[in-house]
């Protein structure tokens, strides 16, 4: 059974999650919390049941299916669930037959018999769509996602695969395990943050986007595709769709639509999550907001308080950057 936690995800902030949720207890008050680029959802698992309301929002159809997953509280069927896990562990390659993802990615991102199977399976959730809830269908897909994810022929995101070697089939589809809450209502969305905040009125708005042009929908196009199933033809090397998502927070534009964010916000608190890695040498990992953007950009809705830890951070090797430090900022807003 999969966690929230169980996949591999650029700047996640699970093994910073414990710091990050002890601040939020000891600077703000509030019953409302909002993780507006919530990524895995890691920060918005350790919300629950401390927040009477929820609300989880990121632009990827992937992470919205596995927010519905993890946090809907509408009713399952799990035995039926149980009966798909039990039906998709004894597939048998040889009875499947080729398809969308044995096609295009088999032998690159997975070995050729795993991306069989994740492709039927995928082809077997679509067809008894209208056989299961949509709580059903989102933790099977979501499961879907996990089991693939983790038989990835990659660096943990798809902007690439590792070549020359031999890929082992690993692959088995196991399930999700969806969690339980009587004490929060929870609110899913898949919205473009800067819209999302126009409309939401909420205590304590956690904020944690991309600090650097490497862009998510990219980076997770497998996964955003295997959830879609429009099945798109692929570009490039990496087998990339059409660009789709593409988020202004890689881009220059960064610090005004992150001004204009943080300006519309209708909060108490705001919480920021930042690292220092615009000094990186590496420009793709360089950031497009500095520290100094951000905290003008703060310090115009109230005093902020400034909050650090040293972490070992995803830079692909490529950067020499050593003097990592995650930084948190909390303003009380006026
Ligand atoms: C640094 S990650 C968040 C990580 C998350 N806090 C966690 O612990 O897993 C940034 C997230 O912002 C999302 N994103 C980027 N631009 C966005 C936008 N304009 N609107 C909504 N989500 C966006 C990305 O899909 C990505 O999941």
């Amino acid at each position: 059974m999969f966690d929230i936690w169980n996949r591999r995800y650029t700047g996640s902030k699970y093994k910073l999650s414990s710091w990050i949720e002890e601040l939020i207890a000891e600077n703000c008050k509030g019953s409302s919390f909002c993780d507006i680029f919530a990524g895995t959802g890691i920060i918005s698992y350790t919300m629950l049941d401390k927040m009477k309301k929820i609300y989880i929002n990121d632009f990827l159809y992937s992470n919205e299916v596995i927010y519905k997953a993890f946090f809907d509280q509408t009713s399952y069927d799990e035995s039926l669930l149980l009966k798909y896990c039990q039906q998709f562990q004894d597939l048998s390659v040889n009875d499947i037959s080729d398809n969308y993802i044995s096609e295009n990615f088999g032998g690159k991102f997975f070995s050729y018999s795993d991306a069989k199977k994740i492709g039927h399976i995928r082809e077997v959730i679509e067809s008894d769509r209208s056989k299961l809830s949509d709580k059903e269908f989102s933790i099977l897909l979501a499961s879907l996602l996990y089991s693939a994810d983790k038989s990835a022929n990659t660096v943990g995101h798809y902007d690439a695969y590792i070549k020359g070697h031999k890929i082992s089939d690993t692959f088995t589809f196991d399930l999700i395990t969806p969690y339980k809450t009587k004490k929060s209502q929870i609110f899913i969305s898949r919205e473009d943050a800067n819209d999302f905040a126009k409309k939401l009125k909420c205590d304590i708005v956690y904020i944690d986007p991309p600090y650097n042009s490497r862009q998510y929908s990219r980076f997770y196009h497998i996964l955003e595709n295997i959830t879609c199933w429009r099945k798109p033809e692929l570009h490039g090397v990496a087998l990339k769709p059409e660009p789709e998502n593409m988020s202004d927070y890689c881009r220059n534009k960064a610090k005004v639509v992150f001004k204009g964010l943080i300006n519309s916000l209708d909060c108490k608190f705001i919480v920021v999550s930042y690292n220092n890695t615009y000094e990186s040498k590496s420009s793709s990992s360089k950031n497009k907001m500095t520290l100094e953007d951000i905290e003008t950009a703060l310090s115009a809705r109230g005093e902020v308080k400034r909050f650090e830890t040293s972490h070992n951070f995803f830079n692909a090797g490529k950067t020499d950057f050593n003097d990592h430090k995650e930084l948190i900022f909390i303003v009380k807003v006026k």
